[in-house]
């Protein structure tokens, strides 16, 4: 049989870990022939919900899971893995201070970055979830510079799949007739759903979404409304937040990566900008992407007219604000 890989989900005694472990261990992410041995990473105070996933997770007895390390210890949790999900984080909390979440993440990102980078396998595949997702991509980046940034990125995934579902929804088609939604910029309310370039196949051939919703309206305002508020109205009738969609998608996201696209088709992901668009390089945003051979690359050349240009720069705005703020959060731990 095939060597199995090593899958790393940090915060795994989390809501979404206890979601997404499952997923991969039935083969949801890399497949159903592709043996398994899981790493999972919390802190001390949830060590023992930790125990208590792999002692269910043994207790399902899934065909494709040849072992799980469950641990508090950052080193331990990265030897030798392929595939680091990255969903351990600081969440915000009522009253708190965008500076004080930012800050707590920064910490705790530039460590794991470092325990990656010494200890993971080499060419490992990095997907962060935990928010504010692409500024923790983006400090991980920074703080493993021999980990090669194509190897680093965020999960907008889940928005790409709620705009798919709003079209979806409302032309009452099959979710997987839609295509080639985009998501540009941070996983955050000023993300930009693009539809200009999306189609839907109809029995007639492929159709524009543009074609087939007449209505401007819906399109270019509430569309983009509930798409960028989706997760505040999951936490609204959940009480929680999203995260059978969010695991769900980062297993879409990875079968994408490694698997590829089909063709004809992109995805979103949050990547390291190469200036494509006029975004400022570096920055971690989200693009349409398409996946060959275990990389992805940002589709070229689609035109993009004002509105879009517009909303495209207002996301990069705020990522730039957000690196400025994750920097002087740093600069104020090296001062002590
Ligand atoms: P949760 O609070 O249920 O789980 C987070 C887990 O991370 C907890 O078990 C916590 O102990 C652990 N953790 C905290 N610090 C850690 C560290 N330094 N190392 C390892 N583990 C650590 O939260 P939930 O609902 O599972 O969400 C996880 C993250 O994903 C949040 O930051 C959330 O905002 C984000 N998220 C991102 C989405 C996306 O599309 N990018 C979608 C949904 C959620």
């Amino acid at each position: 049989g095939k060597e199995p890989i090593r899958v790393l989900v940090t915060g795994a005694a989390g809501q979404i870990g206890y979601a997404l472990v499952p997923m991969i261990a039935r083969g949801v992410m890399l497949g159903p022939d592709q043996p398994i041995i899981l790493h999972l990473l919390d802190i001390e105070p949830a060590a023992e919900a930790l125990e208590g996933v792999k002692m269910e997770l043994i207790d399902s007895a899934f065909p494709l899971l040849e072992g799980v390390v469950a641990t508090t210890d950052v080193i331990k949790a990265c030897e030798g893995v392929d595939i680091a999900i990255m969903v351990g984080g600081f969440p915000r909390k009522e009253g708190m201070e965008r500076k004080e979440v930012m800050s707590k993440n920064t910490s705790i990102y530039k460590a794991q970055a470092s325990a990656l980078e010494q200890h993971a396998a080499e060419n490992c595949k990095i997907l962060v979830v935990a928010n504010p997702a692409n500024t923790n991509a983006l400090i991980l980046k920074e703080f493993a510079p021999s980990i090669p940034e194509k190897n680093i990125t965020c999960l907008t995934q889940l928005d790409h799949n709620r705009a798919l579902g709003q079209i979806s929804e409302r032309l009452n088609v099959p979710v997987r007739d839609v295509k080639n939604v985009i998501i540009w910029g941070n996983h955050s309310s000023t993300q930009y759903p693009d539809v200009n370039h999306a189609t839907v196949i109809t029995s007639n051939g492929k159709k524009p979404v543009r074609e087939l919703i007449a209505d401007d309206y819906w399109l270019n305002s509430q569309f983009i409304a509930t798409v960028q508020q989706r997760g505040a109205a999951i936490i609204k009738a959940r009480k929680l937040s999203s995260a059978l969609s969010a695991a769900g998608a980062a297993c879409d996201h990875i079968r994408n990566w490694v698997f590829g696209t089909p063709k004809g088709t992109w995805v979103s992901m949050g990547v390291c900008s190469d200036g494509s668009y006029g975004i400022q390089p570096g920055l971690i945003y989200s693009f349409p992407v398409t996946c060959q051979n275990g990389e992805w690359s940002i589709v070229q050349g689609l035109k993009i007219n004002e509105f879009s240009r517009e909303k495209m720069d207002e996301t990069a705005k705020e990522l730039a604000e957000e690196k400025e703020l994750a920097y002087s959060c740093l600069k104020d731990q090296a001062n002590g």
